[in-house]
């Protein structure tokens, strides 16, 4: 039920601390470290390679997902567009397991893959909301989100949940290989939910970045690089699904490739900034799009912040800033939505599973 909340996505979002936490417990051992089941940690550290398969939102977990997984546990990991990898595949290695994260366990595109690599002969394991999904009782395996149901077609919570387990699962990986990270992800993961709730107590500032930027533009990219890259990616996939606003997400540095062309007096740009390695070349960008004329809404990590950048993260532990940083995206897709009068939660010509290819 969605109670005192207008509509399930506001809701969901806003339950995304808890559901962090909630994992985090899920999750831990008795003396306060994280622990998978270890035929899990044994199929992944066996493996030479990682195929992960999903969609839409899923598939941009997957993107961060994999950072998490080559960072950490040194495993080479590919991500791919299930309804692609179907028609499309890849040349696989000598050992591959295969990852499917889908938040209903139900989705078509995902599953048609996992019947062929099944034929195969190829290990699965299902990250999914949904116990007894699908995905779940066809896969070898299965990690839980603990996300609680979702409701909204606009995958929120799900999202922040499966980058959670992901980094979970990587980190008890890498531990199992003898690999120890640089940062205690338990406590990591406490000050996400920390910053989330920090967040969530933000909407104010969040409608008013609707306002300004999005209340009647025909278009919007965001742009970012390194994993800022990737929850672009899903911020534009939010903003187009539930404010029909025409939507991209880019790499900074390809917008000269072509993109760049498409600014004009006022295009919204939101840039994200939350990677150190990255900061000037992204800023780089930003000075690119503003002299052609672009609206620019830098969202930046404490620590890398400008005078001029509209709104500043708390900080955390960079390799996790994903987690934090597409809050602000949800919200402000939200109010766009809400502003231009969408039905935030049910959305035109989507539904909340795709049960058909
Ligand atoms: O249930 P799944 O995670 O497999 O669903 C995949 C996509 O259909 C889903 O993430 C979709 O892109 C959302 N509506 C995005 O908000």
């Amino acid at each position: 039920e969605k109670g005192t909340y207008p509509h399930y996505m506001l809701k969901e979002i806003d339950e995304q601390p808890v559901v962090i936490r909630r994992i985090v417990e899920k999750y831990r051992t008795e003396n306060g470290g994280l622990t998978v089941d270890k035929e899990i940690i044994d199929a992944v550290n066996s493996s030479d390679r990682i195929y992960i398969i999903a969609a839409g939102t899923s598939y941009h977990a997957g993107l961060v997902g994999k950072q998490f997984i080559e960072g950490w546990a040194k495993i080479p990991v590919e991500v791919h567009i299930a309804s692609e990898f179907s028609y499309n595949m890849p040349l696989l290695s000598a050992k591959p397991l295969f990852i499917f994260i889908s938040q209903s366990g139900e989705t078509a595109d995902s599953r048609a893959v996992l019947v062929q690599i099944k034929e195969l002969g190829h290990k699965a394991l299902t990250i999914t909301n949904v116990p007894g999904s699908t995905l779940s009782r066809e896969a070898d395996f299965t990690m839980l989100l603990h996300a609680g149901p979702e409701i909204a077609v606009a995958s929120t919570k799900a999202y922040t949940a499966q980058l959670a387990v992901l980094s979970i699962l990587a980190a008890v990986a890498a531990n199992g290989k003898g690999q120890s990270l640089e940062f205690d992800l338990t406590k990591e993961l406490g000050i996400i939910a920390n910053a989330m709730d920090v967040l969530c107590g933000q909407k104010e500032e969040m409608e008013a970045i609707a306002t300004e930027y999005l209340s009647t533009t025909r278009n919007a990219f965001f742009i970012g690089r390194s994993v800022d890259y990737y929850v672009g990616l899903e911020g534009a996939l939010k903003l187009k699904e539930i404010s029909y606003i025409q939507a991209e997400g880019f790499a900074g540095g390809e917008l000269k490739h072509g993109t760049i062309a498409l600014i004009e007096n006022g295009t919204p740009i939101i840039a994200l900034s939350t990677q150190e390695h990255v900061n000037l070349s992204i800023r780089g960008n930003v000075k690119e799009v503003v002299a052609r004329g672009a609206n620019p809404c830098i969202i930046s990590m404490k620590g890398l912040e400008e005078e001029d950048d509209r709104f500043v993260l708390p900080s955390i532990q960079a390799e996790l800033a994903p987690l934090v940083a597409v809050v602000p995206l949800q919200l402000i897709s939200y109010y766009a939505a809400l502003h231009r009068g969408c039905d935030v939660d049910k959305p035109r010509n989507l539904a909340k599973s795709v049960t058909v290819e």
